[in-house]
């Protein structure tokens, strides 16, 4: 049974994508940070066997350590990594002139560029021992430096446009030890990053990770050239 970790698993796409890959008979850990937010649980009555929930905040190098240990004592190995925690600040949308929350600007830098990091770093030893060496993180159309248009938002595209740079430096070093990258902008997800669902975007959870699946799961013709691909298919510049 080939085995994976979620990262911030509670709801969104996270808990999408680990409802599907249960589906499809894999071994999953997912990455709980809502210790109030049950979906989950429904999921662990379903899948007994093949889901074990595991405490992560990917901003506390305490926490991933703790969560490695907790895997550990469950499987010697994981073969796919999914970095999906990510964090958006109701402060994005000022301006220079706006007077922008650097605070805010941190906390998103913490989470979103350093905290996949953070993830690879501790479970490398676990994914050393899988057979996939895959690893994928969520990015975002709005770290492409390429094809970027907003006026605001520094703290959002600036943090995914450094996680696109930790991958890169990522992918330098570990491609030539047989590991293989999946870099992904999902869509416009009907998800919780406003702190409430958004219903007016285009996917609903389920969705977008039926598209992401096929995706971070199979092979690709060419896994020596890192490239930010949507749900579509389409290739973004970086
Ligand atoms: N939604 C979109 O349209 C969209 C577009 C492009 C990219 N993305 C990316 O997709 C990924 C998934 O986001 P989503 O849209 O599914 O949002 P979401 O519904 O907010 O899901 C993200 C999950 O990660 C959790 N989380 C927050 N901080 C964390 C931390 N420090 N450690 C671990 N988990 C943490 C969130 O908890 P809280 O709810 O408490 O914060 C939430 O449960 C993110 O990387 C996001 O940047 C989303």
């Amino acid at each position: 049974m080939r085995t994976v970790l979620v990262t911030g698993a509670d709801r969104g796409l996270g808990y999408g994508l680990t409802a599907n890959l249960l589906e499809n008979g894999w071994r999953v850990f997912a990455g709980r940070y809502m210790a109030e937010w049950r979906e989950l649980d429904d999921l662990a009555s379903r899948f007994p066997d093949a889901l074990s929930i595991v405490a992560i905040d990917d901003a506390s190098a305490d926490s991933l350590r703790a969560a490695r240990e907790a895997v550990e004592r469950e499987s010697d190995r994981l073969d796919m990594l999914i970095n999906n925690a990510g964090v958006t600040s109701p402060t994005n949308p000022r301006t220079i002139r706006e007077d922008p929350d650097y605070d805010e600007m941190h906390r998103l830098y913490d989470v979103n560029a350093l905290g996949p990091l953070r993830a690879v770093g501790e479970f490398l030893p676990l994914l050393d021992h899988g057979s996939m060496k895959r690893l994928c993180f969520v990015s975002s159309e709005a770290g492409s430096i390429g094809a970027s248009q907003r006026t605001s938002w520094f703290g959002y595209c600036m943090s995914k446009a450094a996680l696109n740079m930790g991958i890169r430096n990522l992918f330098n070093d570990l491609r030539p030890q047989g590991y293989t990258f999946r870099v992904y902008h999902p869509g416009w997800v009907r998800s919780y990053m406003g702190g409430a669902k958004n219903d007016s975007a285009d996917l609903e959870p389920h969705e977008a990770a039926a598209y992401a699946i096929p995706f971070f799961t199979a092979p690709r013709d060419d896994e020596d050239r890192l490239v930010l691909t949507d749900y579509r298919g389409h290739e973004w510049p970086w």
